[in-house]
């Protein structure tokens, strides 16, 4: 039972394109980011920055713990549930730096509140009292009423796809999945029980 003669395309992108809102819609979906630290599992909710045919795209800040657990080991996994939809799709992959120009097209794409988000999710800023996190956020953006530049520290990833898992559900039948592996010949498409 191979799903390409089922219908299925022969590369999970296409399925992709059908299943995410495009780069430019400005409602991005969440996804979990998995990664290892020191061997035990760790995860977190990211946006989806962006995604194309090298693979998915997010955006944090350099200090991050996520980002010292990928230089460690960059062996990821992502999980996006689209409940409206009735899907969940789950990807391992390999993350590394996304290109500078990504990185800087996204910062300008996000809303001002992200883009001052980036400047001042500091732990110092986590640690100050609810009054003089408010004041400080309000001088930060009456200081910055022009725009905010993209700060050093915010960096972007892209997570490279050896596995997508693409999760259908159903109201009157069992729920089933179309899984894409790599292989030296191109995709291994497969179904799996739901
Ligand atoms: C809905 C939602 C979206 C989020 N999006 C991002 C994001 O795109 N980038 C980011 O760095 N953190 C995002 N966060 C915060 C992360 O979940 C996390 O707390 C933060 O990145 C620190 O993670 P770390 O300590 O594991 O590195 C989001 C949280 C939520 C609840």
């Amino acid at each position: 039972m191979n799903p390409v003669e089922h219908g299925f395309p022969e590369d999970p992108w296409e399925l992709l394109r059908d299943w995410l809102p495009s780069n430019d819609d400005p409602v991005r979906p969440t996804m979990t980011l998995a990664t290892l630290d020191h061997g035990i599992p760790d995860a977190r909710t990211l946006l989806l920055s962006e995604f194309d045919a090298h693979g998915f795209y997010f955006h944090t800040d350099s200090r991050s713990r996520k980002i010292e657990q990928l230089a460690a080991d960059p062996s990821v996994a992502l999980m996006l549930h689209l409940p409206e939809q009735r899907r969940q799709l789950t990807v391992q992959g390999i993350a590394e730096v996304a290109p500078d120009e990504e990185s800087a097209r996204v910062y300008r794409a996000r809303s001002p509140y992200l883009q001052q988000l980036a400047w001042q999710n500091t732990v110092e800023f986590a640690g100050l009292d609810d009054a003089d996190r408010e004041a400080s956020w309000a001088s930060f953006a009456a200081a910055h009423a022009d725009g905010f530049g993209r700060p050093p520290t915010w960096i972007g990833y892209l997570v490279r796809p050896s596995r997508l898992t693409f999760w259908f559900g159903s109201e009157s039948t069992a729920s089933r999945r179309v899984e894409y592996q790599t292989s030296p010949g191109g995709w291994a498409v497969s179904f799996r029980a739901g």
